[in-house]
């Protein structure tokens, strides 16, 4: 669908307006048919024929009266411009029936608008549009962030958001057992290359989202949500190298990129 219909919704209500429009139109076939047998049936009675209604006569009266050549001298103007006269026509009543109506519009346009406020203006339906689209990025994201799980987390080391919302998820939750720097305490070293858990992006949100219970490493999942637990390993991956001091000892094996804990180990250590 283009961009005028956006949604399912908005083609029903389309659809609606169409069948009202042909609605209309087929009733007012049906009225003047009504009033053409109504007014046969009044003339008959009292003897008279009272004109049908018809289109062709009805635009002729709307389409006004010209008057013919042979009496324009009747509306002729009296000023003379060099040989160019002016004729007093009448404007066609369709052209000044229509010109009352745009007056009325205008009226009613007004005190919808700028009196009475009742239909929004174009930067208030701009914000209308925006605060709703905004409402449907969050419910997109949320539904995303709860999709994300150990085989579809993104690596996003680079993204200063998600590692800034990373961070502050650690210092909250994390510190106690593994330093305020990633150096290691009751936990591992988070900040060398070595792995208990395997050292990859997936790996160690796993490592988070189900923990190590034996080892007292929680299991995260029932209290951070799929993306907190995405930020907080990139977080983890972006203090990768930073040799904290009293960084504890590594443990576990050496992780190199390009591989995860499923995955072959690096030849140094087999
Ligand atoms: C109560 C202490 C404690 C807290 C709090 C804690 N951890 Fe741990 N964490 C551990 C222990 C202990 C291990 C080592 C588990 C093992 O020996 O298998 C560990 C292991 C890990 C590992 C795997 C390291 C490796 O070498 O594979 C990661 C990653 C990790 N924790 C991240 C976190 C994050 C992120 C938080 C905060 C949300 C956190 N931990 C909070 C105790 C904790």
């Amino acid at each position: 669908m283009g961009t005028f219909i956006k949604s399912g919704d908005e083609l029903i209500q389309f659809l609606i307006l169409i069948i009202l429009i042909l609605t209309a139109i087929v009733l007012l076939f049906i009225v003047l048919n009504m009033y053409n047998v109504i007014y046969r049936i009044i003339g008959e009675k009292e003897g008279k024929t009272i004109e049908r209604f018809s289109f062709k006569k009805w635009w002729e009266r709307e389409s006004g009266t010209d008057v013919p050549v042979e009496k324009e001298e009747t509306i002729l103007l009296h000023h003379n411009y060099d040989g160019i006269q002016e004729l007093d026509n009448h404007l066609p009543p369709w052209w000044v029936k229509m010109f009352y109506a745009t007056i009325a519009f205008s009226v009613i346009y007004l005190g919808l608008y700028h009196v009475w406020n009742i239909t929004p203006l174009q930067d208030e339906e701009y914000q209308i549009a925006m605060d709703e689209a905004k409402k449907e990025v969050e419910l997109y994201q949320s539904k995303m962030a709860n999709t994300i799980d150990e085989k579809t987390v993104k690596l996003l080391v680079d993204d200063s958001k998600t590692v800034s919302s990373g961070k502050d998820i650690y210092i909250a939750k994390c510190v106690a057992c593994h330093g305020q720097a990633g150096e290691g305490g009751v936990g591992p070293n988070l900040t060398d290359e070595y792995w208990l858990h395997g050292g990859s992006i997936n790996d160690i949100f796993k490592t988070i989202k189900y923990g190590v219970p034996e080892k007292g490493m929680i299991a995260w999942q029932a209290t951070m949500k799929p993306n907190e637990i995405q930020s907080v390993s990139n977080y983890i991956l972006s203090i990768k190298g930073t040799n904290p001091a009293n960084a504890k000892a590594p443990q576990g094996e050496k992780f190199t990129e390009g591989t995860d804990s499923t995955a072959a180990k690096p030849v140094e250590n087999l």
